[in-house]
């Protein structure tokens, strides 16, 4: 039978946390399969933010939900880094956001060459902490088995390692027999919010 894949243990933390109505972020839109599950995840009165740097990855996104029959207005697709996060969410949502879902690596059949780096990821990270409400999460599925992709998955397992155990409790779902498998690192929010 073989345990969860990645993507669906990520999507178990986040279902059991998301709470209908709220804002939540796609922080990595690729082909959209975790921009779709948002959105069924917050429902019809929710929203969804999904980054990407590729016009491509918004596209295909953007294809997913019509298929699905996703209201337009539902999700804000925004060629924009996650490193700018922060910026880009309404003051209004910072501390309100229910989940913030990570895929590290590059756009499935797109080019391999564009794909997300250490510096901006942590960038990325400390902002998404920022912007989560109490019980909120943060989830970064992690691939170190492409190139750049071991410095990367080093940097972020210390993001999630120095999280003060005050501020939220840090967790991982990894094969310990391929460890060139993707793996998943999740932080759920306390409510003492100081990292
Ligand atoms: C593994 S894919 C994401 C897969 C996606 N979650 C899905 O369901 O298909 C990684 C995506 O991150 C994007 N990316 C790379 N650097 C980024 C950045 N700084 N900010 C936002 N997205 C970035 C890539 O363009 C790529 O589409």
């Amino acid at each position: 039978m073989g345990f969860w894949s990645v993507l669906t243990y990520a999507h178990k933390l986040a279902e059991q946390r998301i709470k209908p109505g709220e804002t939540v972020i796609d922080a990595t839109a690729g082909t959209g399969a975790d921009t779709l599950a948002l959105t069924r995840m917050v429902g019809p009165k929710g929203n969804v933010y999904s980054f990407d740097i590729q016009q491509e990855a918004l596209e295909r996104t953007r294809s997913r939900l019509i298929e699905a029959d996703v209201p337009a207005d539902q999700v804000q697709l925004l060629l924009l880094s996650h490193d700018q996060l922060q910026e880009a969410l309404p003051i209004a949502s910072h501390g309100r956001i229910g989940a913030v879902l990570f895929n590290l690596g590059y756009l499935p059949g797109g080019d391999p060459t564009v794909i997300t780096q250490p510096d901006s990821t942590i960038r990325a990270l400390d902002q998404a902490f920022d912007l989560l409400r109490p019980g909120g999460l943060l989830c970064v599925t992690v691939y170190p088995g492409h190139p750049g992709g071991e410095l990367e998955a080093a940097k972020v397992d210390d993001w999630f390692s120095q999280l003060r155990p005050e501020a939220g409790q840090a967790i991982s779902y990894r094969m310990l027999n391929r460890r060139s498998a993707p793996y998943v690192l999740a932080a759920e929010k306390k409510h003492i919010t100081q990292k």
